[in-house]
Protein backbone atom coordinates (compact mmCIF):
# COMPACT_ATOMS: atom_id res chain seq x y z
CA UNK A 1 0.00 0.00 0.00
CA UNK A 2 1.27 3.40 -0.99
CA UNK A 3 1.36 6.25 1.21
CA UNK A 4 1.85 9.81 0.34
CA UNK A 5 4.32 10.77 2.26
CA UNK A 6 6.68 7.72 1.19
CA UNK A 7 10.14 8.47 1.04
CA UNK A 8 10.85 6.33 -1.18
CA UNK A 9 8.41 4.81 -4.22
CA UNK A 10 9.35 1.84 -6.64
CA UNK A 11 7.03 1.09 -9.22
CA UNK A 12 6.87 -1.69 -11.58
CA UNK A 13 10.66 -1.62 -12.18
CA UNK A 14 12.55 -4.28 -14.74
CA UNK A 15 16.22 -3.71 -14.80
CA UNK A 16 18.36 -5.79 -17.20
CA UNK A 17 21.92 -6.30 -17.06
CA UNK A 18 23.44 -7.13 -20.37
CA UNK A 19 21.21 -9.55 -22.28
CA UNK A 20 19.57 -10.68 -19.10
CA UNK A 21 16.39 -9.41 -17.16
CA UNK A 22 17.56 -9.00 -13.84
CA UNK A 23 14.92 -7.24 -12.46
CA UNK A 24 10.87 -7.96 -13.25
CA UNK A 25 8.29 -5.94 -11.47
CA UNK A 26 9.55 -4.64 -8.40
CA UNK A 27 7.27 -2.92 -6.42
CA UNK A 28 8.35 -1.12 -3.15
CA UNK A 29 7.91 1.78 -0.82
CA UNK A 30 10.24 3.26 2.36
CA UNK A 31 8.03 5.37 4.95
CA UNK A 32 9.71 8.20 6.66
CA UNK A 33 12.41 6.63 9.66
CA UNK A 34 11.58 3.01 8.74
CA UNK A 35 14.35 0.87 8.45
CA UNK A 36 13.74 -1.89 5.46
CA UNK A 37 15.96 -4.51 5.00
CA UNK A 38 16.25 -6.67 1.22
CA UNK A 39 17.37 -10.12 1.63
CA UNK A 40 18.25 -12.78 -0.70
CA UNK A 41 20.46 -15.29 -2.19
CA UNK A 42 23.50 -14.33 -4.27
CA UNK A 43 22.77 -13.23 -7.31
CA UNK A 44 19.19 -12.75 -6.67
CA UNK A 45 19.43 -8.94 -7.69
CA UNK A 46 19.76 -7.11 -4.65
CA UNK A 47 22.93 -4.99 -5.41
CA UNK A 48 21.06 -4.58 -9.09
CA UNK A 49 18.39 -3.18 -7.04
CA UNK A 50 19.95 -1.03 -5.19
CA UNK A 51 22.27 0.50 -8.24
CA UNK A 52 18.68 1.04 -10.15
CA UNK A 53 17.11 3.20 -7.51
CA UNK A 54 20.53 5.68 -6.92
CA UNK A 55 20.75 6.28 -11.29
CA UNK A 56 24.04 3.97 -11.53
CA UNK A 57 21.79 1.37 -13.54
CA UNK A 58 19.39 2.44 -16.00
CA UNK A 59 16.06 1.02 -15.88
CA UNK A 60 14.37 -0.80 -19.24
CA UNK A 61 10.77 0.55 -17.72
CA UNK A 62 9.21 1.34 -14.08
CA UNK A 63 10.28 4.28 -12.66
CA UNK A 64 11.53 5.56 -8.69
CA UNK A 65 10.48 8.41 -7.03
CA UNK A 66 11.12 10.46 -3.76
CA UNK A 67 9.74 13.10 -2.33
CA UNK A 68 7.84 13.98 -5.42
CA UNK A 69 10.88 13.92 -7.79
CA UNK A 70 11.24 11.02 -10.47
CA UNK A 71 14.65 9.74 -10.32
CA UNK A 72 14.81 7.54 -13.05
CA UNK A 73 17.26 8.48 -15.48
CA UNK A 74 18.97 11.06 -13.72
CA UNK A 75 22.54 10.45 -12.60
CA UNK A 76 24.17 9.05 -9.79
CA UNK A 77 25.11 12.48 -8.29
CA UNK A 78 21.34 13.90 -9.23
CA UNK A 79 19.82 11.44 -7.04
CA UNK A 80 22.57 11.97 -4.45
CA UNK A 81 21.70 15.79 -4.38
CA UNK A 82 17.84 14.89 -4.26
CA UNK A 83 18.46 13.54 -0.50
CA UNK A 84 19.03 9.55 -1.61
CA UNK A 85 22.38 8.52 -0.81
CA UNK A 86 24.15 5.17 -1.61
CA UNK A 87 26.33 2.89 0.24
CA UNK A 88 27.53 0.35 -2.17
CA UNK A 89 28.93 -3.35 -1.24
CA UNK A 90 32.56 -2.96 -2.35
CA UNK A 91 33.02 -0.57 0.29
CA UNK A 92 35.05 2.21 -2.17
CA UNK A 93 36.75 4.54 -1.11
CA UNK A 94 39.56 6.79 -2.54
CA UNK A 95 42.54 4.62 -1.67
CA UNK A 96 45.49 7.20 -1.92
CA UNK A 97 43.30 10.27 -0.27
CA UNK A 98 43.09 10.70 3.66
CA UNK A 99 40.19 10.05 5.59
CA UNK A 100 40.08 13.96 5.83
CA UNK A 101 40.10 14.27 1.93
CA UNK A 102 37.10 11.78 1.32
CA UNK A 103 35.30 13.59 3.70
CA UNK A 104 35.89 16.43 2.66
CA UNK A 105 35.10 15.33 -1.35
CA UNK A 106 31.74 14.13 0.24
CA UNK A 107 31.32 17.60 1.74
CA UNK A 108 32.16 19.62 -1.83
CA UNK A 109 29.64 17.47 -3.46
CA UNK A 110 26.89 17.67 -1.39
CA UNK A 111 27.41 21.23 0.04
CA UNK A 112 27.54 20.02 3.60
CA UNK A 113 30.84 21.29 5.84
CA UNK A 114 29.50 19.77 8.94
CA UNK A 115 31.07 16.94 9.99
CA UNK A 116 30.08 16.92 13.72
CA UNK A 117 27.12 14.26 13.19
CA UNK A 118 29.99 12.10 11.17
CA UNK A 119 32.22 12.19 14.41
CA UNK A 120 29.28 11.82 16.57
CA UNK A 121 28.36 8.47 15.11
CA UNK A 122 31.53 7.50 14.28
CA UNK A 123 34.27 9.10 16.81
CA UNK A 124 36.92 6.80 15.88
CA UNK A 125 37.36 8.93 12.20
CA UNK A 126 38.76 11.57 14.23
CA UNK A 127 41.07 9.64 15.35
CA UNK A 128 42.09 8.39 11.69
CA UNK A 129 41.30 11.94 9.84
CA UNK A 130 45.19 11.87 8.16
CA UNK A 131 45.21 7.88 7.35
CA UNK A 132 45.21 7.23 3.97
CA UNK A 133 41.86 5.21 2.57
CA UNK A 134 43.72 2.43 1.48
CA UNK A 135 45.63 1.72 4.79
CA UNK A 136 42.03 1.42 7.15
CA UNK A 137 40.30 -1.67 8.45
CA UNK A 138 37.29 -3.21 6.34
CA UNK A 139 35.37 -1.70 9.18
CA UNK A 140 36.55 1.54 9.64
CA UNK A 141 36.50 2.15 5.68
CA UNK A 142 32.86 1.33 6.28
CA UNK A 143 32.49 3.96 8.78
CA UNK A 144 34.22 6.53 6.44
CA UNK A 145 31.98 5.20 3.13
CA UNK A 146 28.56 5.66 6.00
CA UNK A 147 30.07 8.97 7.68
CA UNK A 148 30.44 10.26 3.88
CA UNK A 149 26.67 9.11 2.75
CA UNK A 150 25.43 10.82 5.97
CA UNK A 151 26.77 14.41 4.54
CA UNK A 152 23.93 16.76 3.09
CA UNK A 153 21.87 14.89 5.63
CA UNK A 154 20.44 12.70 3.00
CA UNK A 155 16.31 11.71 3.61
CA UNK A 156 16.91 8.19 2.31
CA UNK A 157 20.25 6.26 2.91
CA UNK A 158 20.62 2.87 0.45
CA UNK A 159 23.51 0.47 2.25
CA UNK A 160 24.86 -2.83 0.48
CA UNK A 161 25.54 -5.39 2.50
CA UNK A 162 27.25 -3.10 5.46
CA UNK A 163 28.51 -5.75 8.05
CA UNK A 164 29.45 -8.07 5.56
CA UNK A 165 33.02 -9.39 6.48
CA UNK A 166 33.26 -7.27 9.75
CA UNK A 167 33.83 -8.00 13.45
CA UNK A 168 30.83 -8.67 15.81
CA UNK A 169 31.96 -5.12 17.93
CA UNK A 170 31.88 -3.10 14.85
CA UNK A 171 28.15 -4.95 13.97
CA UNK A 172 26.88 -4.09 17.22
CA UNK A 173 28.18 -0.24 16.58
CA UNK A 174 26.26 -0.07 13.08
CA UNK A 175 23.30 -1.40 14.18
CA UNK A 176 23.38 1.54 16.51
CA UNK A 177 24.31 3.88 14.32
CA UNK A 178 21.22 2.54 11.73
CA UNK A 179 18.62 2.73 14.67
CA UNK A 180 19.55 6.79 15.32
CA UNK A 181 19.81 7.34 11.26
CA UNK A 182 16.50 6.14 10.80
CA UNK A 183 15.22 8.78 13.40
CA UNK A 184 16.01 11.37 10.64
CA UNK A 185 15.77 8.98 7.53
CA UNK A 186 14.68 6.24 5.69
CA UNK A 187 17.09 3.01 5.73
CA UNK A 188 17.07 0.05 3.27
CA UNK A 189 20.16 -2.43 4.05
CA UNK A 190 20.99 -5.25 2.25
CA UNK A 191 21.79 -7.97 4.56
CA UNK A 192 22.63 -11.51 5.12
CA UNK A 193 23.61 -10.74 8.87
CA UNK A 194 19.74 -12.41 9.99
CA UNK A 195 20.47 -11.47 13.74
CA UNK A 196 21.08 -7.42 12.54
CA UNK A 197 17.94 -7.61 10.51
CA UNK A 198 15.65 -9.29 12.58
CA UNK A 199 17.17 -6.69 15.24
CA UNK A 200 16.29 -3.53 13.53
CA UNK A 201 13.61 -4.09 10.36
CA UNK A 202 10.13 -4.34 10.78
CA UNK A 203 9.77 -5.20 7.46
CA UNK A 204 11.64 -7.12 5.09
CA UNK A 205 11.39 -7.73 1.44
CA UNK A 206 12.19 -11.48 0.24
CA UNK A 207 13.92 -11.30 -3.48
CA UNK A 208 14.53 -14.00 -5.37
CA UNK A 209 15.79 -14.32 -8.59
CA UNK A 210 14.98 -10.98 -9.71
CA UNK A 211 11.39 -11.14 -8.07
CA UNK A 212 10.28 -9.62 -4.52
CA UNK A 213 8.62 -13.44 -3.41
CA UNK A 214 7.37 -11.88 -0.01
CA UNK A 215 7.01 -8.80 1.82
CA UNK A 216 7.59 -9.92 5.73
CA UNK A 217 6.49 -7.96 8.39
CA UNK A 218 7.00 -8.03 12.55
CA UNK A 219 7.07 -11.17 14.16
CA UNK A 220 7.10 -12.80 10.86
CA UNK A 221 10.46 -11.46 10.05
CA UNK A 222 11.85 -13.42 13.01
CA UNK A 223 10.67 -16.66 12.04
CA UNK A 224 10.42 -16.96 8.05
CA UNK A 225 13.51 -14.84 7.11
CA UNK A 226 15.72 -17.38 8.64
CA UNK A 227 13.84 -20.41 7.77
CA UNK A 228 13.04 -19.67 3.51
CA UNK A 229 14.60 -16.89 2.51
CA UNK A 230 18.87 -17.20 2.65
N1 LIG B 1 28.30 -6.16 -14.15
C1 LIG B 1 27.42 -7.11 -14.47
N2 LIG B 1 27.19 -7.45 -15.75
C2 LIG B 1 26.30 -8.40 -16.08
N3 LIG B 1 25.56 -9.08 -15.20
C3 LIG B 1 25.75 -8.80 -13.91
C4 LIG B 1 26.68 -7.81 -13.47
N4 LIG B 1 26.63 -7.75 -12.13
C5 LIG B 1 25.73 -8.65 -11.75
N5 LIG B 1 25.20 -9.28 -12.81
C6 LIG B 1 24.18 -10.33 -12.76
O1 LIG B 1 22.98 -9.78 -12.24
C7 LIG B 1 22.35 -10.71 -11.35
C8 LIG B 1 22.12 -10.04 -10.02
O2 LIG B 1 23.36 -9.64 -9.46
P1 LIG B 1 23.43 -8.76 -8.15
O3 LIG B 1 24.84 -8.36 -7.98
O4 LIG B 1 22.40 -7.69 -8.21
O5 LIG B 1 23.01 -9.82 -7.04
P2 LIG B 1 23.08 -9.75 -5.45
O6 LIG B 1 21.75 -10.21 -4.95
O7 LIG B 1 23.53 -8.40 -5.04
O8 LIG B 1 24.19 -10.83 -5.11
P3 LIG B 1 25.30 -10.89 -3.93
O9 LIG B 1 24.57 -11.40 -2.73
O10 LIG B 1 26.30 -11.84 -4.44
O11 LIG B 1 25.85 -9.50 -3.73
C9 LIG B 1 23.27 -11.93 -11.28
O12 LIG B 1 22.75 -12.91 -12.14
C10 LIG B 1 24.59 -11.43 -11.78
O13 LIG B 1 25.28 -12.43 -12.45
MG1 LIG C 1 25.14 -7.72 -4.00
Amino acid sequence: MLEPHDHLIVNNLNVSRGEAHVLFDINMHLAPNEIVACVGRNGAGKSTLLKSISGFLQADSGDVQSHGHVLTGLRPYEVARLGVKYVPQDKRVFSDLTVRENLELGSYASGDYDWDPVITYFPKLQILMDRKAGHLSGGERQMLMIGRAILGRPKVLLIDEPTEGLAPSIVTHLKYVFTELSKSASVLIVEQNLPLVCAISKRVYALKEGRFVAELKDDQVRTDVCEHYL
